[in-house]
């Protein structure tokens, strides 16, 4: 999710003078699929030069991949320029992890005006989604309000032991791993949320009532889940003169 708004930031590769987003802890060998944005920029520079921002690919991407795999769809503002400037250590600070409790959770959202309920609708993003070894360790082995069985076959090629087996993935909704739907939701009600942080939105708090309804009303949730990536996508956008348009998604443009 972002940290400082929709910009690219995230898109940029390692440079002399920085370390890029994508290599800092949290989003190294997991935020995937860098080339096919290449791909898409290719094609629209050569029909189009200088005019659609890195940013503003991604925020499309964003809602047709949801698209495609049976979720909503929804109308994305667009006008976003891309940064020319990425801080990996506020980067790291400022994502959530996968050990927060639902408290951290609600003030990071907060902290960029997204409500508890947006929080609960944006978190099912994770309903296609894949996590390594080493992001549900503890929970699988540690946790009490983990379904025993999900526990037992998750630890089967997550073994114990860190160091082994850390970036073996799993499916974070294991019921329907490629669809976007509200099976997210279902788990969660089961105990059987895979991320200690995906669970903490069913655990005793003020969001059980946004997940229960969620589990039983896939409309609620693709009503809330369209308005609130509508939401997250204009925080704190770069626009006017701010930024640029790259030409490189992974790259800033040179000084001339
Ligand atoms: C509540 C805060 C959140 C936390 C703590 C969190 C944490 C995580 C973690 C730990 C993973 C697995 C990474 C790995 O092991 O490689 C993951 C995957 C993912 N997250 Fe989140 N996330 C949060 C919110 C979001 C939001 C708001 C979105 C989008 C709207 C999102 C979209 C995804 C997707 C699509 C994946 C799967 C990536 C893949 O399959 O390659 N997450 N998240």
């Amino acid at each position: 999710m972002g940290v400082q708004g929709c910009d690219a930031s995230l898109l940029l590769d390692n440079a002399p003078n920085f370390i890029g987003e994508k290599n800092i802890p949290p989003n190294k060998n997991s935020t995937r699929g860098y080339e096919v944005i290449d791909e898409i920029k290719s094609a629209v520079e050569k029909k189009c030069p200088g005019v659609v921002s890195c940013a503003d690919i991604i925020a499309i991407v964003a809602r047709d991949s949801v698209s495609i795999l049976g979720g909503p769809s929804w109308g994305v503002q667009l006008g976003r320029r891309d940064a020319r400037a990425t801080n990996a250590i506020v980067t790291n600070v400022s994502l959530p992890l996968p050990k927060a409790n639902l408290k951290e959770l609600v003030l990071r959202f907060r902290g960029i005006a997204l409500k508890r309920r947006d929080l609960v609708a944006l978190v099912g993003a994770h309903t296609p989604g894949e996590a390594q070894c080493h992001s549900f360790r503890e929970r699988i082995y540690n946790e009490s309000n983990m379904n025993k069985e999900l526990a037992q076959k998750r630890r089967l090629k997550c073994p114990r032991s860190q160091g082994s087996g850390d970036a073996n993935l799993a499916p974070i909704d294991a019921q329907t791993p490629i669809v976007f739907d509200n099976s997210y939701y279902k788990n969660l009600v089961q105990n059987k949320g895979l991320l200690h942080s995906d669970q903490q939105l069913f655990s005793g708090g003020k969001t059980d009532p946004i997940v229960r309804t969620y589990s039983k009303d896939q409309e609620a949730f693709f009503n809330d889940f369209a308005s609130a990536m509508i939401k997250m996508g204009s925080v704190n956008p770069l626009i006017g003169p701010a930024g640029e348009i790259r030409l490189n998604c992974r790259r800033m443009n040179p000084i001339i």
